[in-house]
């Protein structure tokens, strides 16, 4: 069984080694966090204590299964909200202990880069992993589970958060990527000129806050000259916004490709969800021949279906290793969260 509750969104998912996802349980927080234009962490913590326990039965009702055909309760450790965290490392570590099966701790990001592998085509190692969410904006080289080296990364807003921001300053509501997408649907990419930061210099990280900064003030000098925005100038600022997040992704992918001499790309986070962003990246990867990955929509946003698979693998190494049964990285049930844990600094999976 695999636990989320990093943020807004309560998982509980179950994966069987051979039949694959038998359960996938979530409840979005989206509208209650949608009267503040954003995530309020404490409300976010107090709704995942509402709602997971009852997830966690409907997930096993949707199995068919009881908790003694369960071999591990994993859940996010982080990073994330701490408050939200908590709730779930609680409730994990104390069904696991109850039910006398490991609780395995999962990382959130290493859930959204493997998620991938939970779809028909899934890719091998080793590949190069573009991570694009609320909270991150990474280059991973993936050489095997637990073996990433990060090649590059945000070094101010994730590409999510930008979405979320720019969503905002444009009155396009919460949550901000989808929203935003959508009006760029109706809008004209070109119409504006937009920057693609810091892709005229070598290195494979991002910045994302000087084009948020750029959309403001564009926004701001529409607003000065004409009043009010109208639907079509806020579409035409959404395409463009979109256009220049989309290229700077792509720009950064093909140099770590480069580097790397890989030839698959996998798309991950609630970004990946972004339609004008795979197909882009899909053009560019039939040009250059690589093969694209990336999970189905609702395994890019949140969900308990990748920490159930992580928590899997993760579990499955433990036997191997001959591990004491507690799972847990401090080999306890010890309830520990880490709001913010380098991806890189995960133990590696030896045997799978
Ligand atoms: O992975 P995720 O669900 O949560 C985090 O781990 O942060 O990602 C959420 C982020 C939000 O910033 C949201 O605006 C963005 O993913 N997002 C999108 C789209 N769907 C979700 N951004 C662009 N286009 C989308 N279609
Ligand atoms: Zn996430």
């Amino acid at each position: 069984m695999g636990i989320e509750t990093s943020c807004d969104e309560t998982g509980v998912a179950i994966y069987d080694t051979e039949r694959g996802i038998l359960a996938d349980q979530l409840y979005s927080q989206v509208e209650m966090h949608a009267e503040f234009g954003g995530v309020v962490p404490e409300l976010a913590s107090r709704d995942h204590i509402r709602k997971l326990l009852p997830l966690v039965d409907l997930a096993l009702k949707e199995a068919s299964c009881t908790p003694e055909d369960l071999d591990a309760v994993a859940y996010t450790f982080g990073p994330g909200l701490v408050g939200a965290l908590l709730v779930g490392s609680t409730l994990a570590s104390t069904l696991a202990w109850t039910w006398g099966i490991p609780a395995i701790p999962v990382h959130h990001m290493e859930g959204h880069m493997l998620a991938p592998m939970l779809e028909d085509n899934a890719p091998d190692f080793p590949f190069v992993a573009l991570l694009v969410s609320g909270g991150h904006t990474q280059l991973v080289d993936v050489r095997g589970v637990g073996q990433y080296k990060l090649l590059g990364e945000s070094l101010d807003d994730a590409a999510g958060e930008a979405f979320d921001k720019t969503a905002k300053l444009l009155k396009l509501g919460y949550p901000g990527g989808p929203s935003v997408a959508r009006a760029a649907e109706q809008g004209q990419a070109d119409k504006f000129r937009f920057p693609r930061p810091m892709t005229d210099r070598p290195g494979l990280d991002f910045s994302f806050s000087g084009l948020k900064t750029h959309t403001l003030t564009l926004a701001n000098t529409q607003r000065q000259e004409n009043g009010e925005i109208d639907t079509q100038t806020t579409a035409d600022i959404a395409a463009g916004f979109q256009e220049a997040v989309v290229d700077t992704l792509l720009i950064k992918c093909r140099r770590a490709l480069e580097q790397t001499g890989y030839k698959q790309l996998v798309l991950a986070g609630g970004v990946a969800a972004n339609i004008r962003l795979r197909e882009k990246l899909a053009v560019e990867a039939d040009k250059k021949g690589w093969a694209l990955h990336y999970p189905r929509p609702e395994f890019c946003t949140d969900n308990g279906a990748m920490i159930a698979y992580v928590g899997t693998l993760r579990a499955q190494s433990l036997v191997q290793a001959g591990g004491s049964g507690n799972g847990s990285r401090k080999g306890s049930y010890e309830i520990e969260v880490v709001p913010r844990f380098p991806i890189d600094q995960l133990p590696a999976v030896e045997t799978l």
